[in-house]
């Protein structure tokens, strides 16, 4: 048995990914997480870490679920309500090797769609209510034990006013109680609720979740981009200006001159692509770069290069390729040869053994990201 049950990768795809939810038990066998309820506390209480608490105030409607944001200045684990309560820390990725190396499990979907790890650690009755999501997550169980309840029937009406998104109507289709290593995938859209059961250990769910832009995101940003790249050049001049008939008209001519100033705006695939690697490796608001505490000068980092050990992406860095092309962290590197084969492989697993035969340019190149706490090198 694999992550995926009986189903290969491929099978998984064409059948459930975007389609229908899929229920695998010990998927991975064993899995209880490497965070306890101590150690997500105090993460939560980091400025750069994005986290929040669900209450089930038990009230009706609207004031059923009281959504508090972090970060938290402490939590206490002890003093914590001992039900009906969910901590969720997200971005645990960025915080942790071990966040990668589960989220590397999920490598049969391009890392171009993958968001974030989350966890939430709940208490005997905990959730955070029946909703859906807009977004492809997988729901690994970590210790402890959940009841997921799903509904299919689309609708997906929601409370008013609600501090937390809560359908307003949920009828379960089907359920489950997972124990630690199965797993529950969901399409968006998707109703779903989880609730805590009490059992010996707390109850610890692991969120691999995929992010898909809005088409209106898209719009919005790929206009901004292109207004930023093409600067634009002249000005509106009508030389060939001539008297209206209505002075109050804009005529066609002053919308013609208006036009060819807009054609600066044109774009083709690669420019699209361009866009595209540059928004999917675009940092989070929440990310907070480390520069090294211990900067290696270009000649400390080129021999370091030359030598044995491994050349791994930074925990918050993201990078992504295509052709001869590196995106990092929304940045946009033109690469070749031997660099061009290693940060392919970067992309692909964030880590690669060295050496790596580089000349000065992008030894200069690599140094930069170094300094910028984007890559590690040991
Ligand atoms: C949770 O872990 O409590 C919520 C995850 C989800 O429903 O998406
Ligand atoms: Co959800």
């Amino acid at each position: 048995m694999s992550l995926l049950g009986s189903l290969t990768p491929a099978q998984f795809l064409s059948e459930h990914w975007q389609k229908q939810p899929l229920l695998v038990r010990q998927a991975i066998p064993g899995f209880r997480g490497f965070l306890g309820p101590a150690e997500l506390a105090k993460l939560a209480s980091q400025r750069d870490v994005v986290a929040r608490t669900v209450t089930d105030t038990g009230q009706r409607g609207a004031r059923r679920f009281r959504l508090d944001e972090g970060p938290f200045k402490r939590l206490d684990v002890a003093r914590v309500p001992a039900e009906r309560w969910t901590l969720l820390v997200q971005g645990i990725e960025q915080h942790f090797d071990a966040g990668w190396e589960l989220l590397q499990r999920f490598s049969f979907v391009p890392h171009a769609r993958v968001d974030d790890l989350m966890v939430s650690w709940a208490r005997p009755g905990g959730s955070v209510g029946p909703h859906f999501d807009l977004y492809d997550v997988f729901l690994l169980q970590g210790s402890g034990r959940r009841r997921w309840q799903i509904s299919t029937d689309g609708d997906l009406a929601c409370i008013d006013d609600a501090d937390v998104r809560v359908l307003q109507r949920f009828v379960p289709r089907e359920e489950w109680v997972l124990e630690p290593g199965d797993m529950l995938y969901l399409p968006p859209k998707v109703g779903h609720h989880g609730v805590a059961v009490a059992s010996d250990e707390e109850c610890m769910t692991w969120s691999i979740g995929f992010s898909a832009p809005a088409h209106e995101q898209l719009v919005h940003n790929f206009l901004a981009f292109l207004g930023l790249e093409a600067r634009g050049e002249g000005m509106y001049e009508d030389p060939d200006l001539q008297e209206q008939e209505r002075p109050g008209d804009v005529v066609d001519a002053t919308v013609a001159r208006v036009e060819r100033a807009l054609e600066e705006l044109r774009w083709d695939q690669e420019r699209v692509a361009t866009f595209t690697g540059r928004l999917l490796t675009g940092p989070k608001d929440s990310v907070v770069f480390a520069a090294p505490s211990k900067p290696l000068d270009v000649a400390a980092f080129a021999k370091r290069l030359a030598g044995e050990g491994k050349l791994g992406l930074a925990r918050c860095s993201r990078m992504l390729f295509r052709g001869e092309r590196v995106f990092l962290n929304g940045e946009e590197y033109a690469v070749a040869g031997s660099l061009k084969i290693a940060l392919q492989a970067l992309a692909d697993r964030r880590s690669v053994s060295l050496p790596v035969a580089v000349d000065d340019d992008e030894v200069g190149l690599l140094h930069g990201w170094h300094l910028r706490g984007w890559i590690v090198v040991g």
